[in-house]
């Protein structure tokens, strides 16, 4: 009884010593420049760790805004992952909103046709390709590794789809005799409109008509834009004008051109600014003098 009590008591000791010993080193470590110091033993443990397992590079496996029906991929760069001895760690996209698994290493699990994994031996990306991405495919993809317990990081995919925009709008007014210029632009479009039609008052705008002075520049591009210019403009050039490109929504404008009255709204528009900063201009002269 007495021997188990005493080495008991010993043991508890060497505990002690240990722990004592252990901060010391610890604090060593962190006090000096740590580089004669022992680590403690939990910091060697962390290192061996995180030298050895894997881990995500998530600079490289980034949230994705997707055109809508341009493919598009999404990327986990996972690195360290042959280090794991035995085991062969897989490396697996599920899809979050029904939990549905995609891929599996190089295997495309689904039957959805449109995914598919991308994988190069001696990389660390594994790609997930969607073609024909929907809006209905915006949302969280995980990318898993098979560790234990499993590693998971969520890249957000965010689906857009093109949209029409008329610079001014949604009222445009304009001086008799001036010149009407609307300015469309179509963003997030996978590829630049076939066409864009203007259209007057439901009436597609025809260049040769007997109005003349009517002129169109579209500019193809990553951003498409297209200028409708009308010289001369009369008040029966007011009215509703639509952009209609071949690929996005339509947008309207509602022109106004003015027979020498200023309504209301106009108070707000440019003209109304430069009073102001002249009163600013006045008030710093004051102060300065
Ligand atoms: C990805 O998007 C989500 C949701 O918008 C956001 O919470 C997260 O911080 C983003 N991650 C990165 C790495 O930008
Ligand atoms: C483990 O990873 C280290 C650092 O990346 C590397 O130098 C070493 O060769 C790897 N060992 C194996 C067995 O892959
Ligand atoms: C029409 O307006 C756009 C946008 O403000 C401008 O870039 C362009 O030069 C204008 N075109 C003409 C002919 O005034």
């Amino acid at each position: 009884m007495r021997v188990i009590d005493t080495s008991s008591r010993m043991l508890g000791i060497f505990a002690l010593v240990i722990i004592i010993t252990g901060s010391l080193s610890y604090g060593a470590q962190h006090s000096s420049s740590g580089k004669n110091s022992e680590p403690s033993q939990q910091n060697a443990v962390d290192d061996l760790n995180s030298r050895t397992g894997p881990y995500f590079d998530l600079a490289a496996s980034k949230n994705v805004t997707a055109l809508l029906g341009k493919t598009t991929y999404l990327n986990c760069r996972v690195k360290n992952l042959g280090n794991k001895t035995s085991v062969a760690l897989q490396v697996s996209w599920v899809r979050h909103r029904d939990i549905h698994l995609l891929t599996i290493g190089r295997y495309t699990y689904t039957s959805d046709q449109r995914f598919r994994a991308i994988h190069n031996v001696h990389s660390d990306d594994w790609t997930l390709q969607i073609k024909f991405p929907q809006l209905r495919d915006s949302g969280i993809y995980e990318c898993q590794v098979s560790t234990t317990p499993h590693m998971s990081h969520f890249v957000h995919l965010n689906v857009v789809e093109p949209t029409t925009e008329i610079l001014g709008g949604p009222d445009l007014y304009i001086d008799h005799g001036s010149t009407i210029n609307l300015t469309c632009i179509v963003l997030n479009s996978p590829e630049p409109p076939a066409y864009i039609f203007w259209n007057h008052n439901d009436a597609i705008i025809s260049y040769d008509s007997g109005r003349g002075g009517v002129s169109v520049v579209t500019e193809k591009g990553e951003t498409t834009t297209s200028f409708l210019l009308v010289q001369y403009a009369t008040p029966s050039d007011s009215g509703q004008y639509t952009c209609n490109p071949s690929n996005a929504q339509p947008k309207s404008i509602t022109v106004h051109v003015l027979n020498g009255e200023y309504p209301a709204a106009m108070q707000h528009g440019g003209q109304a600014k430069q009073p102001r900063l002249y009163s600013l201009l006045l008030c710093l002269c004051l102060l300065l003098y």
